[in-house]
């Protein structure tokens, strides 16, 4: 059954209104319609074999059968058949599709010597749909995945300051200075603009944590990516400097223009981005460390604040060492949270987090024989008292002094003594270094 053609004003309103939509360029396509002759060109992206399965799929799809003209690498000609396949006269008036990518012109004609109708208008359609078809743009956080970073996700579910315990001052400052304003930035932004004759953004650009090995200043930003409600992307500084000389700060600004592109004036929308011991990054003696650190340095102090891009990423930087930091670095940081050596106190509230079941006495006397150990080191001492207590069982087991299915959940827990022998073991084993 034959379709009555289409009005030819209908064909052209569609088409161009199609072409508009999938943003085709007016430069790169042409509509004639002229002594009965159907045109119309359009220039493609690319052409390669997948093209040409492409068209016969969209061709087959809209009309039922088809001969092939041409079919080589680089040039494909289709003509439909009759609706009869054995009726063969004026063949040669069916509509056509040539799909080109010879001598550098690549581009897709479908052309017909009478009036279209529906089928056919939707092949047309359909075609420029499927060819102007953009790749999705590749999204900036899978893009700093594959340049080596990774990306820790906000999790709106869990408080993740239940991890550590102790250090209120340091937690105070996290949540005022990162936490709060990434959360609420409406708010903060309100304020500065009836404050301010020149609003600007009332949220950190750059934070420094500094303070001795173990202190949880890694810990701390692994929080803060569970807590902000931004995603936080950590870039592993030791890993960009042992690249090829040159690939490294080129990776490094790669980096940071990529997270400028997540959030580009979107301050609500924010990224962090974390250079975990940045003391990589200290003028190195060696000379020819030197040279690169030196380069990467200045990458650095261009794009850490993310001024120069007006991006609306904030860098957390994490250093042990801050005394040998260049001290531009150190300036372009504009809120620097010193993790301290933790207190008495603060031991007391990790040992209360990771040896629950302890007294208040016991606790007390451990923290006192802890004391300058920071809290990395009072994890270890707690694993330690753990495999002291595991090596006690182990061997009265062995003895036959108990069995197993006589234990209770007390005769697990590690003891007081336990603790204070791991504690001891520990200080031996560091030569009492506090
Ligand atoms: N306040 C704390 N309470 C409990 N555990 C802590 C605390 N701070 C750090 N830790 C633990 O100590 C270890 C070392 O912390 P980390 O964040 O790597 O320190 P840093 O990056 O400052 O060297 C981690 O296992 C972490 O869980
Ligand atoms: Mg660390």
């Amino acid at each position: 059954m034959k379709h009555p053609d289409l009005d030819l004003f209908e064909v052209r309103k569609e088409i161009i209104q199609v072409a508009k939509e999938a943003n085709l360029d007016e430069a790169v396509y042409s509509l004639n319609y002229e002594r009965n002759e159907f045109n119309f060109n359009f220039k493609i992206d690319d052409y390669d074999d997948s093209t040409m399965v492409d068209v016969l799929a969209i061709a087959k799809k809209n009309i039922e059968n088809w001969r092939v003209h041409t079919f080589e690498r680089g040039f494909l000609s289709i003509q439909a058949l009759n609706n009869n396949i054995f009726h063969t006269e004026d063949i040669l008036k069916n509509i056509k599709i040539r799909a080109s990518g010879m001598y550098g012109e690549k581009s897709i004609e479908i052309s017909k010597k009478s009036g279209i109708d529906p089928s056919e208008l939707s092949l047309v359609l359909s075609l420029i749909k499927h060819f102007t078809k953009k790749k999705a743009p590749a999204d900036p956080l899978s893009m700093l995945e594959s340049a080596g970073c990774s990306v820790y996700h906000p999790d709106k579910n869990q408080s993740a300051f239940d991890q550590i315990a102790g250090y209120h001052n340091v937690i105070n400052e996290v949540k005022e200075s990162i936490i709060l304003p990434l959360r609420h930035h409406d708010i903060y932004q309100k304020i500065t603009e009836s404050t301010r004759k020149h609003p600007e953004s009332a949220r950190p650009k750059a934070v420094l944590f500094t303070g001795p090995p173990g202190v949880g200043k890694t810990t701390m930003a692994r929080i803060i990516a569970r807590e902000s409600g931004v995603p936080l992307v950590y870039i592993p500084l030791e890993n960009i400097m042992s690249a090829y000389y040159g690939e490294s700060t080129k990776r490094l600004a790669l980096i940071f223009d990529l997270a400028a592109q997540y959030a580009p004036n979107d301050p609500s929308k924010g990224l962090i981005l974390f250079l975990d011991e940045i003391d990589s990054l200290a003028p190195s003696r060696n000379e020819k460390l030197f040279e690169a650190t030196r380069r990467m340095l200045s990458v650095l102090l261009r794009k850490i604040d993310g001024l120069e891009s007006r991006a609306g990423y904030l860098t957390i930087g994490a250093t042990n060492r801050k005394n040998d930091l260049d001290a531009a670095l150190i300036s372009r940081f504009d809120t620097i949270i010193e993790f301290p050596w933790p207190g008495r106190e603060d031991i007391q509230e990790i040992l209360a987090l990771l040896a629950s079941h302890l007294t208040p006495a016991d606790v007390e006397s451990l923290s006192e024989r802890m004391m300058g150990f920071s809290p990395r080191e009072i994890k270890d001492a707690m694993k330690k008292a753990e495999r002291i207590r595991a090596h006690e069982l182990i061997r009265r087991l062995e003895k036959g002094e108990i069995i197993k299915e006589n234990l209770t959940e007390m005769d697990y827990l590690p003891s007081h003594d336990n603790y204070a022998n791991a504690v001891e073991h520990r200080k031996a084993s560091t030569g009492d270094s506090h």
